[in-house]
């Protein structure tokens, strides 16, 4: 399995939580690479058998949380920019976002742009900024199990 994380991440605690799967998956053997959004390689997604979306979430705390940076996030995968956004087509995709309080429907919302551009979406994760490292390897234990069903 080839896995490429693209995130999104403003104070870098998303970016922390990348790097972080990235060691679980090393640890697993499997090949990761991760990349912020708006310095992926196109060919790396392309080539990869998973790949993982994660984001901020940015919103009012208790009401109107969404994926933060998103329109990097897309632009990264194609939406944007005049492309035809099939950048996902086919592929599975997991998502995770972090959150300091509450990530609201952060979560569904990123998974909906994973489906919209046509992605097999096979996991998704809520990770509080303060459980980073448990909450990576929670994930990247449920997308192992998942990519062997
Ligand atoms: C402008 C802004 C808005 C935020 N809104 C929310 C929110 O609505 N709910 C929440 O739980 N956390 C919120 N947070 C906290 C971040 O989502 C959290 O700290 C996240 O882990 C930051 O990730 P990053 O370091 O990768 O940018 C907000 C942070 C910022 C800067």
């Amino acid at each position: 399995m080839d896995v490429v994380v693209v995130y999104e991440s403003k104070t870098g605690t998303t970016r922390r939580a990348a790097l972080a799967m990235g060691d679980e998956f090393f640890t697993r053997g499997v090949r990761c690479r991760t990349y912020p959004a708006k310095g992926v390689d196109p060919a790396a997604i392309a080539a990869a058998d998973l790949v993982i979306l994660g984001s901020w979430v940015d919103g009012l705390f208790a009401v109107g949380q969404r994926p933060g940076g998103r329109r990097n996030l897309e632009r990264a995968l194609g939406l944007m920019g005049g492309t035809d956004g099939t950048t996902l087509r086919g592929k599975r995709v997991a998502v995770y976002c972090t959150y300091a309080v509450a990530p609201g429907r952060t979560l569904s919302k990123m998974e909906a742009l994973a489906t919209d551009l046509g992605a097999e979406v096979v996991g998704g994760l809520a990770i509080r900024r303060d459980r980073i490292s448990e909450g990576a390897a929670t994930f990247v234990e449920a997308v192992a199990d998942l990519s062997t069903v």
